[in-house]
C-alpha cells in the first residue's frame, strides 16, 4: 500500500522538480496539490502547478490555491532566481483546467481527516497556507502522520547559514508567524533546512543536467530545462524541495538532531531566523521535531535522477 501525500507549493523550479519526483515514485500516491504565495504571486504558482502537473500526465491531481500572502508581512517573491513566470521561464503549456474552488486550507484538512494517522503533508514553500489549516482546524496537527517542511537554517552543518538574509532561510522568512504556529502545533515534523539542502553533494551539476538531456519523456525533458536554466546561472541545480520529499521516500538518507523549533518572527534583520534547542522537554506530550543534519547526497542524487530518468 503506498503512502497518501499532499504537497503544499510554490513552484518553482525545485518545487516542480519535487512535484516530478513524486510522480516517479511509487511508495506514495501524490493525492492533492496546494499552492501558497512564495516564489512567485499566488496566480503564477498556481497556474505553475496546473501546468507541471498536465505536462507530466497527471492532471487529474487537485490544485488548491492558498494563501496570497503571508499571515502579516508583506509577500516578496523570488523570480529573480526563478525565472520571470517562477519556472525558467519555460512557456510551458497552459493545463486547459481550472484549480480547485476550494481554499488549500480545507482540501488539507479533508486530506488529513480521512485517515487519520496515516497521511503526510510536504510542504515545500513559506509555511502560510500551514498555519491557517492548523488555526481554523486545531484536531489538524495530530490528524497527520507526519509534516515534512523545506525550511530553515540551523546551524548544524556548514551550509546551515541563511539564504534570503546571512541568518534565515527564504521560506521561513517569508511567513515566519506561519512558521513559529506550525512549529509550535504539536504535530510530528521532520525538517529539510539548508544544513543539507544546500550541501553541494545534493545539487545537480553539468554532468547530472546531461544525463537528464539525454532523457526522453516529458519527466527528464522537465527537469532537463528546468536544471538546464539555474545551471546556466549558478553553475548547480540546488534540490531543496526534492529533498525534503526525500525524507518519505528514504528516510536513511538522513540524520537527524531533535528538538525544539524555534522562529524569531520581529520584522528586524533576524526575521526567520531559526533555532533548534535540542532535546528539550523529553517529557512533553508534544513530539521533538526531527531537523535534518546529515545527508548522504550521492545517494540521493542518484535516487532523483533514477526516478526522473525511468522511460
Ligand atoms: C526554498 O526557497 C525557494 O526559493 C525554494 O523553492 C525552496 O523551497 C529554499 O530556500
Ligand atoms: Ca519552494
Amino acid at each position: 500500500m503506498s503512502l497518501s501525500v499532499a504537497l503544499d507549493i510554490d513552484p518553482g523550479i525545485d518545487d516542480a522538480l519535487a512535484v516530478a519526483l513524486a510522480l516517479r515514485s511509487s511508495e506514495i500516491r501524490l493525492e492533492l496539490v496546494t499552492t501558497v504565495a512564495g516564489n512567485g504571486p499566488l496566480e503564477m504558482t498556481t497556474r505553475n502547478a496546473l501546468r507541471v502537473l498536465h505536462y507530466l500526465g497527471a492532471g487529474h491531481v487537485p490544485v488548491a490555491p492558498g494563501a496570497p500572502s503571508p499571515l502579516s508581512k508583506p509577500f516578496h517573491g523570488a523570480l529573480e532566481y526563478h525565472g520571470s513566470d517562477a519556472l525558467a521561464d519555460l512557456d510551458l503549456p497552459e493545463a486547459q483546467k481550472e484549480p480547485d474552488p476550494r481554499p488549500a486550507h480545507q482540501l488539507l484538512f479533508e486530506f488529513a481527516s480521512a485517515a487519520p494517522g496515516e497521511r503526510v503533508v510536504v510542504a515545500t514553500g513559506p509555511l502560510t497556507n500551514i498555519a491557517i489549516a492548523f488555526q481554523r482546524y486545531p484536531e489538524m496537527p495530530t490528524l497527520l502522520r507526519e509534516l515534512v517542511i523545506m525550511g530553515g537554517a540551523f546551524g548544524l552543518t556548514g551550509y546551515g547559514t541563511g539564504n534570503h538574509t546571512p541568518v534565515a532561510e527564504f521560506n521561513i522568512w517569508q511567513d515566519p508567524e506561519a512558521a513559529a504556529i506550525v512549529f509550535g502545533s504539536g504535530a510530528r515534523i521532520a525538517v529539510v533546512g539548508l544544513d543539507v539542502s544546500n550541501d553541494p553533494s545534493t545539487a545537480l551539476d553539468s554532468t547530472n543536467l546531461a544525463k537528464l538531456r539525454a532523457g526522453v519523456t516529458p519527466f527528464s525533458r522537465l527537469a532537463a530545462d528546468l536544471t538546464g536554466y539555474a545551471v546556466a546561472r549558478h553553475s548547480v541545480c540546488a534540490l531543496h524541495d526534492p529533498l525534503a520529499l526525500a525524507v518519505v521516500l528514504d528516510r536513511s538518507l538522513f540524520g537527524f538532531a531533535e528538538g525544539r523549533v524555534t522562529v524569531h518572527t520581529a520584522g528586524d534583520e533576524q526575521q526567520g531566523r531559526t533555532i533548534l534547542l535540542a532535546g528539550a522537554q523529553e517529557d512533553s506530550a508534544i513530539p521533538l521535531t526531527a531537523v535534518a543534519a546529515a545527508v548522504e547526497g550521492a545517494r540521493f542524487k542518484k535516487l532523483f535522477l533514477s526516478r526522473i530518468l525511468e522511460d
